[in-house]
């Protein structure tokens, strides 16, 4: 019966709830079956940090690892990765892979997030070896939402080692000019060739349509320290920039999720867009955008709905006039 609640509350896509159902199903129980085979971002932090599960200097991290083919193949292969996804479904498969592959414990390779938000929030400066970003979504009709800009490779260069490496893959003819101009409007990178098997289930499916694959891979050769203050992606969404400047910077304080400081507020095409800053009580402080559109909170540039209730209240309040909660 507990474990149909458990489920229930997964179907309804509120892995909050599950958790707290997980929670109830475990206090004061002995139990020792994880029942989400994939972990959060806040489990990782409340762990200690990603350099719990990724040796410094060494980790490897797929965006997208889909059902967890190549993430299987980059362990196999000796190396230490942590597959990211943002579909319950696909971490499901990518965890039944990984235990048929002897790695049974699923959530120190599989996480629950956002690969750029996760990049921004989880990731400290020179970190990673390799990041692997295999046939992202290209969003036809919606190319703001493709990950791959300016902006997320200047991510990327921070957080990779001087040295480490980036891998790309598009069956998407435009999108691959996008990640091209990109890489070379991005500095501190040099492109470089990449082969090697490229196994995955999209790689598969577009071959077998005969489309091509567009591959790239660049190495970082410095760090910048300077993540772009001006996303481009944000320069297309705001209307009219700084209608609603702050004099000075907004603190709002949210309970159990630390500080967020509002730096400068726009009214964008889709809603109220906020440059915050977020203090969290644990890692690092995070510089994001967010867009109020209607009552829902979105991160951007991944436009995924940010559900944290005293977040979402604090930005709501602030937006209607209440400085303060
Ligand atoms: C087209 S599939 C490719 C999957 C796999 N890489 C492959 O080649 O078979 C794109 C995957 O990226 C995931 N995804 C999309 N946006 C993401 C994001 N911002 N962060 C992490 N995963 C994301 C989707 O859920 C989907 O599974």
């Amino acid at each position: 019966m507990q474990y149909a609640l458990l489920k229930l509350a997964e179907a309804l896509k509120a892995p909050h709830r599950a958790n707290k159902v997980k929670h109830r199903l475990l206090k004061g129980k002995s139990l020792q079956i994880t029942l989400t085979p994939f972990s959060s971002p806040r489990e990782i932090l409340k762990m200690g940090g990603i350099h719990r599960l990724l040796p410094k200097g060494e980790g490897v991290l797929e965006i997208g690892c889909g059902n967890g083919e190549f993430l299987v193949q980059l362990m196999a292969e000796g190396k230490t990765a942590l597959g990211l996804e943002i579909s319950n479904r696909c971490l499901r498969k990518a965890a039944f892979r990984l235990r048929e592959a002897g790695f049974a414990e699923t959530s120190r390779y599989l996480v629950k997030s956002d690969g750029v938000a996760f990049l921004r929030w989880l990731v400290p400066q020179g970190f990673l070896k390799e990041i692997y970003l295999l046939f992202p979504d290209p969003w036809d009709g919606s190319p703001q939402r493709r990950i791959v800009t300016k902006g997320f490779l200047e991510l990327v260069r921070e957080r990779l080692v001087v040295g480490g490496r980036m891998f790309m893959a598009t069956d998407h003819t435009e999108y691959a000019r996008q990640m091209e101009r990109a890489i070379l409007n991005t500095e501190g990178i040099e492109p470089v060739d990449w082969e090697g098997p490229l196994g995955t289930k999209y790689h598969r499916k577009w071959l077998a349509q005969g489309r091509p694959t567009h591959r790239f891979s660049f190495v970082v050769k410095r760090h910048l320290d300077e993540l772009s203050e001006q996303n481009p992606l944000l320069d297309l969404e705001v209307e009219s920039p700084a209608i609603g400047t702050p004099e000075l910077p907004m603190v709002l304080s949210l309970e159990h999720e630390g500080h967020l400081i509002i730096e400068r507020s726009y009214q964008a095409d889709e809603g109220r867009l906020f440059k915050t800053v977020l203090n969290p009580p644990w890692g690092m402080a995070q510089k994001q955008f967010l867009l109020l559109k209607k009552d829902k909170l979105i991160l951007l540039p991944t436009w995924h709905e940010i559900v944290i209730p005293s977040l979402l209240k604090a930005v709501s309040l602030f937006a209607s006039g209440i400085p303060s909660v």
